[in-house]
């Protein structure tokens, strides 16, 4: 394994997506996945936090309140390195192309903010392979807070990043946690090359700006059925008129 500061000898593609909370992340990685399936490519979709191993782990520590930062960071380590095995590296070997939604950047920012040293969540997630893209949506908290709220009445208690007790009322301390991530996401678009997006701008306007860096991406990747293929080029846009993904 290479580790996240070289490239990848793999003949698939590994195209990750970031950012704090409601920044629009999984409706542009859900838009790329149905392109890419429709074009024909071979697609493998991965989410963190979603590996059978740790998952009612972490869930029962959330519940019980029995999560330190450091084991809350190892839990999430272990979700990510069981993934990595079992459902990243078989289909970047394969030469599929795997779209992941968060990666190791999201420990990096969150475990951190939780007051995990930085090196060290380097060294736990040196395992990982340096993804060919990873974008990161940028928006201001307000705009994600915003989002967050929409259809639901009430923030979680991690994602306010309450258990720091950083404020007794769940939006302030959604502002004070999440802003400590912004601007460790911010500080790591150079360690690691990731692609600012501006995602305050509309669902449309950033699939086209995100279909232009994963085309230029997955150039020599062949698709699964060559006579299937519609040119990526010539797919309808991502919202209909109806403003519809
Ligand atoms: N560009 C946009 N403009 C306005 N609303 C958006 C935009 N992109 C996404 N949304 C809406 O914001 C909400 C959050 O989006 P989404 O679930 O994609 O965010 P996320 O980054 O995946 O969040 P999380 O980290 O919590 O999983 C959804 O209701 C989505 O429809
Ligand atoms: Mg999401």
């Amino acid at each position: 394994m290479t580790g996240l500061y070289e490239r990848h000898p793999y003949p698939g593609k590994l195209i990750v997506v970031e950012g704090i909370d409601g920044s629009g992340k999984s409706t542009q990685l859900r838009l790329i996945h149905r392109w890419l399936e429709a074009a024909g490519y071979r697609v493998f979709f991965t989410e963190w936090n979603s590996s059978e191993l740790v998952r009612r782990a972490i869930r029962r520590g959330k519940k019980k309140g029995l999560l330190t930062p450091t084991t809350f960071s190892l839990l999430h380590a272990a979700d990510f390195a069981d993934r990595l095995i079992y459902q990243i590296m078989p289909p970047l070997k394969g030469g599929m192309i795997v779209l992941a939604d968060r990666y190791a950047y999201t420990a990096f920012t969150r475990d951190v903010a939780r007051g995990v040293d930085p090196q060290w969540v380097r060294e736990v997630y040196s395992i990982a392979p340096r993804p060919d893209l990873a974008l990161y949506f940028r928006v201001p908290i307000e705009a994600s807070l915003e989002r967050v709220l929409t259809g639901r009445q009430k923030l979680k208690y991690y994602e306010a990043g309450m258990d720091l007790r950083l404020a007794n009322e769940a939006t302030e301390s959604f502002r004070i946690f999440q802003s400590r991530i912004l601007e460790l996401y911010d500080a790591l678009t150079h360690e690691f090359d990731l692609k600012v997006i501006d995602a305050v701008r509309d669902i449309d306007e950033q699939q086209q700006v995100v279909r232009q860096l994963v085309m230029d991406v997955i150039r020599g990747v062949e698709p699964k059925k060559p006579y299937e293929r519609q040119s990526l080029l010539r797919q309808r846009p991502a919202v209909q008129k109806n403003g519809r993904a």
